[in-house]
């Protein structure tokens, strides 16, 4: 397959947890041509794939055999209007950093959110009320068959902390709908969130964001926290003291420990509370 790729490159080196077995097939496209080429082939080929982008809401149990793809677009941001258009590949922070000083206002929800913009926009990442789909204005994508559409968000497609765009779906490129703002104002808006962000999250330790959705009118951390669990370790994997909706790698923890302490977390939630947790992060075996 003419696509750029690297072999076993440990998932610890793809993910913000800093854990996980090795990528034994990961493809790095650096063209949109490329990555539907890609799609063509496993699909041609009838082989399972994954997509991956920042890696920072997945934890990998194991060695993983099959290709992944990892797009790496030119990082170039568009500017029509109060529009943005960058590539999926585009680091999302600095996506939000870009807007801030174009002076556009709309993605400072985003200045504190890790990962690419492909995987926010699949995630539908939000934060302080807001949330992609209300900014978003059109997106590309590559169809499971590795078909490309370009389209406005329609109602169903994107809801909290989800979208339809998985099952092979690859995000390529998306566009803001932004307004002018004030520059300083703006910059006061991404402090501030990031202010209230370094006291309630723990983010001098390798994390990957909240771990578990929150139930509708619930906070998950919350109900970790008074089922007691703050301070539940495995290893080097702990439920944060800080946050309790956080598990937060000391150094050495491995994905199998997470993977086990997000189920003893899960079944004490169900014991305690009544309430059956859905996880926000992703496992792959
Ligand atoms: P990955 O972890 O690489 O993948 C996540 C999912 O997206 C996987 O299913 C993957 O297959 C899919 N995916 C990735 N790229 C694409 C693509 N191009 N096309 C289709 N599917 C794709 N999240 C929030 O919503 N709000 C927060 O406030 C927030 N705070 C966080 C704070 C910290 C410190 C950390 C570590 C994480 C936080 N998160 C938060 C979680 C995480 O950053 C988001 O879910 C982020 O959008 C995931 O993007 P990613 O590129 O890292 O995705
Ligand atoms: N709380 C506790 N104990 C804890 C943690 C939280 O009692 O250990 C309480 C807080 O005191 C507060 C409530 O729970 O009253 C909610 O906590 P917080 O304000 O920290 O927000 P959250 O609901 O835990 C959500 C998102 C975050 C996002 C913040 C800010 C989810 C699952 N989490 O957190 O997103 O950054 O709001 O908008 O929706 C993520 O999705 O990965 C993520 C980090």
């Amino acid at each position: 397959l003419k696509v750029p790729h690297r072999r076993d490159v440990p998932f610890a080196r793809l993910t913000t947890l800093g854990v996980g077995g090795l990528c034994r097939w990961l493809f790095e496209p650096t063209t949109e041509a490329e990555a539907q080429t890609f799609v063509r082939a496993c699909v041609r080929e009838s082989l399972p794939w994954r997509v991956l982008g920042g890696g920072s809401n997945l934890v990998v149990l194991g060695d993983l055999d099959l290709p992944v793809l990892r797009l790496a677009l030119p990082k170039e941001v568009r500017r029509e209007g109060t529009r943005l258009t960058a590539p999926a590949s585009h680091g999302h922070i600095a996506l939000a950093e870009a807007a801030a000083t174009a002076g556009l206002s709309g993605l400072e929800f985003a200045s504190g959110i890790p990962g690419s913009l492909g995987g926010a926009i699949r995630m539908n990442a939000g934060a302080y009320g807001r949330e992609w789909v209300g900014v978003l204005s059109s997106y590309r994508f590559l169809t499971p068959e590795g078909d490309l559409v370009e389209k406005a968000p329609d109602p169903g497609e994107f809801s909290y902390r989800w979208s339809f765009l998985t099952g092979g779906r690859v995000v390529l490129s998306a566009t803001a709908a932004l307004v002018e703002g004030d520059p300083a104002a703006i910059r006061a808006q991404v402090a501030e969130y990031r202010g209230k962000r370094g006291t309630s999250q723990p983010l001098s330790k390798r994390n990957a964001g909240c771990i578990f959705k929150n139930p509708p009118g619930l906070s998950a951390g919350r109900l970790i926290d008074q089922a007691g669990l703050k301070g539940l370790r495995i290893g080097d994997a702990e439920v944060s003291p800080e946050h309790a909706n956080f598990l937060v790698n000391h150094g050495h923890a491995t994905a199998a420990e997470f993977a086990d302490l997000m189920e003893q977390v899960r079944t004490k939630v169900r014991e305690v509370h009544g309430v059956d947790l859905e996880p926000e992060v992703e496992i792959w075996r």
